[in-house]
């Protein structure tokens, strides 16, 4: 009974082709969880907007419709010529690449389609088409293999009965099946370990509050959900064993971009004594960013902290509001990094390096 509530939360279609393979079907994340709606991106603005509004969210999740959006998109050039098609698929990538800046699997996704383009150049465009329909299917059937093999390994640090605080969303939704930060959790719950879960709201988008603690509860798991700075209390009064948190995009050092108020969380931790683990796919590493210093950080607009969420709004229109989707956390302060290659420990620099040897 318990596998069967886990599984209806861990294996949705989060993000499909339609059957004829002209569109793709995602859940609109922003509806949940007040509404399970599921819409058709058909062209280049529809994708563009679902990332940028965040309809499709969560940096695997984002990589994988990046992948299946090139292959749509590939369809609609009408040429033989591999030149005019090349340039116009070049162009449709580059655009796609610039609705969000921080998670690296948004341009990983894309380049590695671009590849299959450029690396046929002698066969007919029919016939890259075709390629190019494997490869995005093989990005989300490696993304799934991943995100278990990533559950299993964080699950090794967990041990019945402790309490686990995590931060934004990393489940199923953000990515295949299990999830990176938090698919430890679920197949804790699958395997019938009993854990208790502490859920940041995470503002201003609420992905903690609207995504995660609905897919926990779904899922059968003891979770309880947190405003962001309560986390410390919960900390203090000895409930929290271990935080697990997602990332999109981790330095060459170590250095993991996630979230805005991961790095906060990463601080209390380490003030408490307890471990925090950066959980996400080889496709989330990037050996060109040196150090965090090199990871861009997305600014959104203020009115989703002002409005968003209310009935009406929280400060003045005239108020000034900075609003960072993402923050770094300090290699110093990550216990592990765990990919689906294994639990990688400082020094990054070695531990990092030797996956992509
Ligand atoms: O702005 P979002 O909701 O796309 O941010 C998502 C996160 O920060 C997640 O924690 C991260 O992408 C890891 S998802 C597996």
């Amino acid at each position: 009974m318990a596998n069967d509530r886990v599984r209806k939360v861990t294996h949705i279609d989060n993000i499909k082709l339609s059957e004829d393979g002209t569109s793709i079907i995602i859940i609109d994340q922003t509806k949940l969880p007040n509404q399970v709606e599921y819409i058709e991106l058909r062209t280049a603005q529809d994708v563009w907007d679902a990332i940028h509004l965040l309809k499709v969210r969560g940096a695997p999740a984002i990589g994988i419709a990046a992948g299946y959006a090139m292959y749509i998109l590939a369809q609609q050039i009408k040429t033989d010529d591999y030149r005019t098609f090349y340039n116009e698929f070049h162009r449709q990538a580059e655009y796609l690449n610039s609705s969000r800046p921080t998670a690296v699997n948004l341009s990983w996704a894309l380049k590695r389609m671009e590849k299959v383009v450029t690396g046929h150049k002698d066969l007919p465009v029919a016939e890259i088409i075709g390629l190019l329909e494997k490869e995005c299917h093989a990005i989300h059937e490696e993304d799934i293999a991943m995100c278990r093999a990533i559950s299993e390994y964080g699950l090794s640090l967990i041990k019945e009965g402790d309490g686990i605080l995590t931060h934004c969303n990393a489940g199923p939704l953000a990515t295949s099946r299990y999830g990176t930060g938090q698919g430890p959790l679920f197949l804790a719950a699958e395997k019938g370990m009993k854990i208790r879960v502490f859920a940041d709201e995470t503002r201003p988008l609420l992905q903690g509050a609207r995504l995660t603690s609905y897919e926990l509860y779904n899922a059968g798991v003891d979770v309880t959900l947190i405003c962001d700075n309560m986390a410390s209390l919960v900390m203090k009064n000895g409930w929290v064993q271990a935080c697990f948190v997602g990332c999109d995009r981790v330095a060459a050092n170590g250095d993991a971009a996630n979230k805005i108020g991961t790095s906060g969380v990463a601080i209390l931790a380490r003030h408490y004594g307890i471990p925090f683990y950066v959980l996400g796919p080889t496709s989330t590493i990037d050996m060109n960013c040196k150090s965090g210093d090199d990871i861009k950080i997305e600014l959104r607009d203020p009115d989703e902290i002002k409005e968003m969420f209310y009935e009406k709004p929280v400060a003045l229109k005239e108020v000034k509001c900075y609003n960072p989707s993402f923050d770094v956390t300090d290699h110093e302060l990550i216990t592990a990094i765990i990919t689906e290659k294994g639990i990688c420990r400082p020094p990054y620099t070695d531990s990092l390096a030797a996956l992509f040897k």
